[in-house]
């Protein structure tokens, strides 16, 4: 069995961070979300991987390397144009060739792996299997219908869902899909869905099953959500401390603080992880609050956030909450007259001032 990871796609909404940035590679309890998925696959024992790249190919490349850090291959299949999931399987076929394949979408997050879907594909030899969640929002997705435990129906982001089981970003296929994604035509999104495609499977009598989680995952694609699934990963963290904290810090609970970190007339209570080389001092960092490497932190407050890499918050009057704060970004008092704010957003920037 080999695997297919799509991290191409634009992150439109979670712009600007995702302006520059692949939105598959924004932290999440310090680690990019692409890297959850590339271990829930290494730990099915599938050790090659597609992946999918379009626009931010480079920043990927990078980062994932030839996946031997994972004691994986990764080979890497550049898609210049998103023009949806099915296209990315079309573009695939030729790696894939005629084995079964985990699909897996870059920007989803499994928090209990997908051991028990592998081996259930793996036991029952269905042509797909999908694996399916109920949601709150299920316009917001793919959405199942299923009778009597069988799909016989799979809309995109209906208006009115037929049900609330949301499609997860994972699929398992057989080689049977190759002729599915050869024949549908793109949806009113001009995207060729990978919904349609495994639609056209049903239709032509390919065994689709179901496998409904009850475990939590998300799709990141939001603040709110990657805000959400960095608070439960925080919450399943182990405390370390590789850094320095003073005799006037206070630590409470959870708290992973990594090499080079200092940590001055702080408290820091958990769950809280702190990247290397970065300086706390003389603030307070509340739970569930991720900040990266090189960070600087003071004479502030921040609860329930994101900080990414190389930024600085210096001297702010009140507390930061529920906030994205993208790379090498300035967050300063300033003492210059005339006393004003002073702003350089980018595009899509948000700023709630009090
Ligand atoms: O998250 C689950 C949902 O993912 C499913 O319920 C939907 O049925 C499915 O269509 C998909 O919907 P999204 O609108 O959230 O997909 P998105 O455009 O965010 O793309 C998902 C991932 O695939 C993301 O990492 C970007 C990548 N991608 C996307 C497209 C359209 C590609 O690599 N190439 C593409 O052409």
């Amino acid at each position: 069995m080999k695997a297919l990871i799509l991290s191409g796609g634009e992150g439109t909404r979670l712009r600007p961070i995702t302006h520059t940035n692949a939105k598959q590679l924004v932290p999440v309890a310090n680690k990019p979300i692409l890297f959850y998925g590339l271990e829930a696959i290494v730990e099915c024992g599938i050790k090659d991987i597609g992946m999918i790249v379009g626009q931010t190919k480079e920043e990927i490349k990078e980062a994932c390397g030839d996946g031997s850090k994972w004691g994986a291959r990764i080979t890497y299949i550049e898609q210049k144009v998103p023009l949806g999931l099915a296209h990315a399987v079309k573009i695939a076929q030729d790696y894939i060739g005629d084995e079964p394949f985990v699909m897996f979408l870059g920007d989803n997050l499994i928090k209990d792996g997908i051991r028990s879907f592998v081996k259930e594909f793996k036991v029952k030899k269905p042509n797909s299997l999908i694996l399916l969640a109920e949601v709150k929002e299920p316009q917001r997705f793919g959405v199942a219908e299923l009778r009597r435990g069988r799909v016989i129906r799979l809309i995109e982001k209906p208006k009115d869902p037929p049900s609330n089981l949301a499609l997860v970003g994972v699929y398992i296929f057989d080689k049977s899909i190759f002729p599915a994604v050869n024949s549908i035509s793109p949806s009113w999104r001009e995207e060729l869905e990978i919904t349609d495609a495994i639609q056209y499977l049903i239709d032509h009598n390919f065994k689709v099953h179901p496998h409904i989680i009850t475990g939590w995952w998300k799709d990141t694609g939001r603040l709110e959500d990657m805000l959400e699934a960095n608070r439960i990963i925080l919450d399943t963290l182990k405390s370390k401390i590789l850094g320095e904290v003073d005799g006037t810090s206070k630590i409470y609970g959870k708290v992973v603080i990594e090499k080079g970190v200092r940590i001055i007339n702080s408290t820091l209570r958990g769950p809280v992880v702190i990247g290397t080389e970065t300086r706390i001092v003389n603030s307070y960092i509340g739970p569930f609050t991720s900040i990266y490497h090189h960070v600087t932190v003071e004479d502030s407050e921040i609860e329930h956030s994101i900080i990414l890499e190389e930024s600085i918050i210096r001297g702010i009057g009140a507390r930061i909450e529920d906030s994205l704060i993208g790379k090498n970004v300035n967050v300063t008092r300033s003492d210059l007259l005339p006393k004003a704010y002073r702003f350089m957003l980018g595009d899509s920037s948000q700023v709630g001032l009090i």
